[in-house]
């Protein structure tokens, strides 16, 4: 097995170094479990327990507790030295579950996150309708309303990753996406609303998308996709959407990529060609070994990633009980298995789902393992109800070529060291 580094491989002292510490680790961490002596947590009595703590009025609106600080959305500076254009990372390292808290759920915008008041928010449907329509927010409101829960998936997420492991930490190599239950009204009922016959055979007609933010981001969405899933949403995790996420609403697009989610949506346009704007055309494709580009690659295929161990979250506890959790999903339907590989993809082993897979939704697995403390090369392989299987690098680069950025899917390798430390690495 050949193993490509992230960084330097380090040095022997470097790495006796961190063999010593860990060691010292377990003896000490082995000692604690066992109770050598009596514990002052459990023995004395403790400042909290002393006196009161604080009372309801004081937090109208919760923010997590301090010690839990570092659990945030982080940029790479290098990569987006402009904070407007701009994208950031959830920090799915350090969350469990599937629910995407919308405080630090990744965001990603083209020319900033605006501010919009529900009484200036107006959203209109043109073009090939009966009757062209304007809904205000409170209009929105009074339609049937549909609770559903998906992932969005930068269709950049893992990226800079095609020609070589490049960003330390499951939070910057997979950290472009969240998943949230989203609250609100299907675009088949607007649609509906405005009505279809004046567009005739809805086989070949389109719907264009567009925001009121300065980059409008506008798209174009096949009006069978339009009519199937797609939902108008101003409720996430029971909450209204949060300012970088649409406020007051957003289009939701299940199982496709990101950038066709608009936010802060203001038109529907129901045309019958696609309008092949910016969006679809120069960005968001992907240029193949002999220059030619994909087209129309909007469903984001099945993927996974460990999260813990992870270089971000190393194995801190020594040999023994180690559970082994990440996340899978697919575009294409429910995630229905997950293996993990503790030896660079050699051998596998089948994760637990920790719920059934829900299509086109986050699905949380874990290896309840024990570790004998040697090195591992941690990788997961998701699998859909279609049957696909997560590709390795090797055989994405083999269709894709290397000058892609969007749409990696590959299996990813940690390189889980000796000392509980990890690193993004690659092995063919
Ligand atoms: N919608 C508008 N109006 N403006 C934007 O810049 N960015 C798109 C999409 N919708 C964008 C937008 C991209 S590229 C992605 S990945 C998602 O929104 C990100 O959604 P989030 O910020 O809620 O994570
Ligand atoms: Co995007």
């Amino acid at each position: 097995m050949t193993v490509r580094f992230t960084g330097k491989k380090p040095s022997r002292r470097a790495f006796l170094k961190g063999t010593l510490a860990s060691t010292a680790g377990v003896v000490a961490g082995a000692g604690a479990a066992k109770a050598a002596g009596p514990d002052p947590l459990i023995t004395e009595k403790q400042d909290w327990a002393m006196s009161t703590g604080d009372g309801v009025d004081a937090t109208p609106y919760g923010l997590p507790i301090k010690y839990e600080d570092d659990v945030i959305r982080r940029n790479v500076e290098w990569l987006t030295a402009d904070t407007i254009s701009s994208i950031n990372f959830s920090p799915i390292h350090a969350l469990d579950g599937t629910i995407t808290p919308q405080g630090c759920a990744f965001e990603r915008h083209h020319s900033g996150a605006i501010e919009l008041r529900k009484e200036d928010f107006r959203l209109m449907i043109n073009g090939l309708v009966d009757t062209p329509l304007v809904f205000t927010y409170e209009d929105l409101e009074r339609f049937p309303r549909v609770n559903k829960t998906f992932f969005l998936e930068c269709a950049a997420n893992t990226g800079m990753e095609w020609a070589g492991a490049q960003l330390n930490g499951a939070q910057f190599t997979h950290g472009m996406i969240h998943n949230m239950e989203y609250s609100g009204v299907t675009l088949r009922t607007l649609l509906e609303e405005a009505g279809l016959n004046a567009a005739g055979d809805l086989k070949d007609k389109w719907v264009y998308v567009e925001g009121a933010d300065a980059s409008s981001n506008g798209r174009s969405i096949p009006m069978e996709k339009a009519l199937d899933d797609c939902m108008i949403a101003f409720k996430a995790n029971g909450e209204a959407l949060r300012k970088e996420h649409g406020y007051p609403a957003r289009l939701v697009v299940p199982g496709w990529e990101g950038n066709m989610w608009v936010k802060w949506i203001r038109r529907i346009e129901v045309t019958d060609a696609a309008v092949e704007s910016r969006e679809e055309t120069s960005k968001y494709t992907d240029t193949l070994a002999d220059g030619t580009s994909r087209k129309w690659t909007w469903v984001m295929d099945a993927k996974s990633v460990v999260t813990s161990p992870s270089p971000q979250s190393p194995i801190k506890h020594g040999k023994g009980p180690l559970v082994i959790t990440g996340l899978a999903w697919s575009g294409r339907g429910a995630i229905t298995r997950v293996d993990v590989s503790k030896d660079g993809g050699k051998t596998w082993e089948t994760a637990r789902l920790a719920n059934p897979g829900q299509p086109m939704a986050l699905t949380r697995f874990y290896l309840d393992t024990e570790w004998n403390g040697e090195e591992m090369f941690l990788q997961s392989r998701a699998m859909d109800e279609t049957g696909y299987v997560q590709p390795t690098k090797a055989m994405l680069r083999e269709v894709r070529g290397e000058n892609s950025i969007y749409h990696n899917n590959c299996i990813q390798t940690w390189w889980v060291k000796a000392d509980g430390e990890a690193e993004n690495v690659e092995v063919s």
